[in-house]
């Protein structure tokens, strides 16, 4: 059979690449493997993963115990479609998050917006087999990232991912964002509680019947950087749900399973959220693997209605990706690595510190356990961004791989910003070397503070 020649490359591609890539013609190394905490690329360089690929590889590369349990898997069954057959591997890991995670009932997928997609949908059926159809606002944070489909999106406060979409969005991105340094305007934690709060509630009374749930990152990543809210806030909106019975979800796509130093990052604040939607580190970079947990008020009411939920994804609960969750889950109890994260947290959290106060492009540190993020400024006093915008993170992820350390750019359009947020693995000399190799970037931005 004879094929068409192959169309021409375009100038976009300079490099002759048919892939289209992140940004057009930017050169890239290309990886080449992975052992623990480091990633190699072909020509042998090492980096130091400090934000587990995009807050994803929680176990670190290559894990030895996770391969195994892939290749005995993949050997004997790696497809089966959740309409045709029950597989006990999906079975299994549903069992082991509700052990971990206090929840009953979990629904699996493959990525994080799917997931984020499941918990709207499920929230939407909530209220439908309640006979209260016209529920189906929801509402979330100006700052922040729910993934990259439609209602995803909507949820999302991150101008720069937005806009591609907007005429199909949503404004669902209506709260006030926990963010202090730059939303606090001087109020102190309590003060900055209250006023959120308020304008928290103001907002769902606003939808009225229309109301259908909150959806909140306990901890903000992909947009703002590790953005943690005052001590106060969680528990308040939880409260606020409470009062006007619209379930609570948190998006713990990125906090969940450990990453902050407790199994979900929403119990620092003692808050129980009606779903809670896991992703990245739950395949930990081994299989897409994502869930949504759900609270038995929920399950029970579509129980007591239509007692199924047909919506889902062909690969979703898939054997293979399935045992690669339960591998991953296995990993993080037998090696205590949610602990391992509180403790390497506090040694990151006290290292970047000292780096902040010899490094005056660093505005704040912030986060909890292993997501830890940097909000870069021009100027400490004003507190400007980078100009433009996103330059700041820009040059520091650059500074950063060029000295053998891969961080996570996280600025929302508004702000510039990294996250710091390596394997839950990694060890005490590791979090010094990780520490040592972002002093040496950093000084190749600007001079140390003396
Ligand atoms: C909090 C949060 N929600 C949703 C998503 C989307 O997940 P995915 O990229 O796997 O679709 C992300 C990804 O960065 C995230 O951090």
């Amino acid at each position: 059979m004879n094929h068409p020649p192959p169309p021409q490359r375009t100038a976009m591609q300079p490099d002759g690449s048919r892939l289209i890539k992140f940004f057009f013609g930017e050169e890239l190394p290309f990886v080449s493997h992975g052992r623990g905490v480091f990633v190699y690329d072909t020509d042998g360089r090492r980096y130091l993963d400090g934000c587990s690929g995009a807050v994803t590889a929680s176990l670190g590369h290559s894990d030895p115990e996770v391969l195994r349990a892939m290749r005995e898997q993949a050997e004997r069954i790696t497809f089966a479609h959740r309409g045709t057959f029950h597989n006990a591997q999906a079975e299994q890991l549903a069992e082991r998050l509700g052990a971990m995670t206090g929840y009953p009932y979990v629904f699996l997928c493959n990525s994080g917006s799917e997931a984020v997609e499941t918990a709207l949908r499920l929230t939407l059926q909530y209220w439908r087999e309640r006979g209260e159809p016209e529920r189906a606002r929801f509402v979330s944070h100006a700052v922040s990232y729910h993934g990259a489909t439609l209602g995803g999106l909507s949820l999302s406060g991150h101008p720069q991912r937005r806009w591609v979409a907007e005429a199909l969005l949503h404004g669902f991105n209506e709260l006030t964002p926990p963010y202090a340094y730059r939303f606090a305007q001087g109020r102190d934690d309590a003060a900055f509680t209250a006023f959120l709060t308020q304008g928290a509630a103001r907002v769902l009374d606003s939808h009225g019947p229309a109301a259908a749930g909150v959806v909140v990152e306990p901890v903000g990543g992909a947009a703002g950087g590790a953005i943690t809210p005052p001590d106060g806030y969680l528990p308040a909106l939880a409260g606020l749900c409470r009062e006007r019975g619209l379930p609570l979800i948190a998006d713990e796509i990125m906090t969940g399973l450990g990453r902050t130093g407790t199994i979900l990052a929403a119990q620092h604040w003692g808050v129980r959220p009606d779903l809670v939607v896991l992703g990245k580190g739950m395949g930990a970079g081994y299989a897409p693997v994502s869930a949504v947990l759900v609270s038995e008020h929920v399950i029970d009411t579509i129980a007591a209605g239509t007692a199924s939920v047909t919506n889902g994804h062909t690969y979703g609960g898939n054997p293979l990706g399935s045992a690669v969750g339960l591998a991953v889950l296995e990993a993080i109890e037998s090696r205590d690595l949610v602990a391992n994260a509180a403790t390497r947290g506090k040694q990151l959290r006290a290292g970047l510190e000292n780096l902040a106060g010899r490094h005056e492009v660093i505005g704040e540190v912030r986060g909890l356990g292993l997501l830890q993020g940097l909000e870069l400024v021009s100027d400490r006093a004003t507190r400007s961004p980078g100009e433009p915008v996103g330059s700041l993170t820009r040059a520091i992820v650059l500074a950063a791989r060029d000295h053998g350390l891969l961080l996570y750019p996280a600025t929302g359009g508004i702000n510039d910003a990294v996250l710091v947020a390596p394997p839950l693995t990694i060890t005490a000399e590791e979090t010094d070397l990780l520490l040592e190799l972002l002093d040496g970037a950093l000084t190749t931005l600007k001079s140390p503070l003396t």
